[in-house]
């Protein structure tokens, strides 16, 4: 395939608690992963397909994604994540097809991300031949604060998007630009900007929220209670 799709599922999930890494917890009877596997499997294109687990997990992992994949089994598999979510991207990379031109990284904590999400950040990647983020504007008001709590400024919503997944990018500058990152960056369209690359934003969709918190769960097992509210 020409597309490939890197799921980080290796965190363990520190801000949700509970007694096994966040990918593998249910929502709705369904484990996250497999929630997350469901957009990715729903894309128009073929895709390779990269779960990114924790070792100890690389056999649910398996099973989740046999389950997910049906007849798309071919070009899918599981690889092992590391510390910090960029060594488990980094994970995923050293594993695409030669065929792979673009490369889209996806948070398996973004459960409930819509499959059009990742068709349009593929599309625009293909279009532009840059990196692509979807992002949603900020609803609240944002305050720059001192290190007493103090507020400074109020910083201009409209210049603001919060980042969502998947993000997209060409494969060989991706490649490139984690074979030269010599730090930690807060994702992966950082440190492609960080190594010269750029990045636009297309508009996200709130149902691509990340589960983070008891919160969030929540909110995502609502979401799919049958009557949808
Ligand atoms: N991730 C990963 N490998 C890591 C850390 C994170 O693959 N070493 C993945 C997570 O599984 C998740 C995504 O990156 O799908 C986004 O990270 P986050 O929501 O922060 O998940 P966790 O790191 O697991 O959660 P927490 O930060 O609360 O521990
Ligand atoms: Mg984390």
């Amino acid at each position: 395939p020409a597309v490939a799709v890197i799921v980080v599922a290796a965190g363990s999930g520190t801000r949700l608690g509970g007694d096994i890494p966040k990918a593998f917890r249910e929502v709705a009877g369904v484990p996250i992963l497999e929630h997350a596997l469901r957009g990715v499997f729903g894309m128009r294109r073929e895709a390779q397909v990269i779960v990114v687990a924790p070792e100890a997990f690389r056999g649910d992992a398996e099973l989740i994604l046999g389950h997910a994949a049906g007849d798309a089994a071919e070009y899918a598999s599981v690889v092992t994540g590391g510390a910090t979510r960029q060594a488990s991207v980094a994970a995923g990379i050293a594993v695409l097809a030669d065929s792979v031109r673009i490369v889209l990284v996806h948070d398996a904590a973004r459960a409930l991300t819509p499959s059009t999400q990742f068709d349009d950040v593929v599309d625009s990647v293909a279009a532009g031949g840059r990196g692509i983020v979807p992002g949603l504007a900020v609803a609240d008001t944002i305050k720059r604060v001192d290190d007493e709590e103090r507020i400074v400024e109020t910083v201009d919503r409209d210049e603001l998007r919060a980042m969502q997944t998947p993000q997209g990018f060409p494969r060989h500058a991706l490649a490139q630009g984690y074979a030269d990152a010599e730090e930690e960056y807060t994702d992966d369209a950082a440190l492609f900007a960080a190594t010269g690359g750029s990045v636009a934003v297309i508009p996200g969709d709130a149902r691509a929220f990340k589960i983070t918190t008891p919160w969030d769960l929540n909110r995502a097992e609502h979401l799919l209670r049958p009557e949808g509210g």
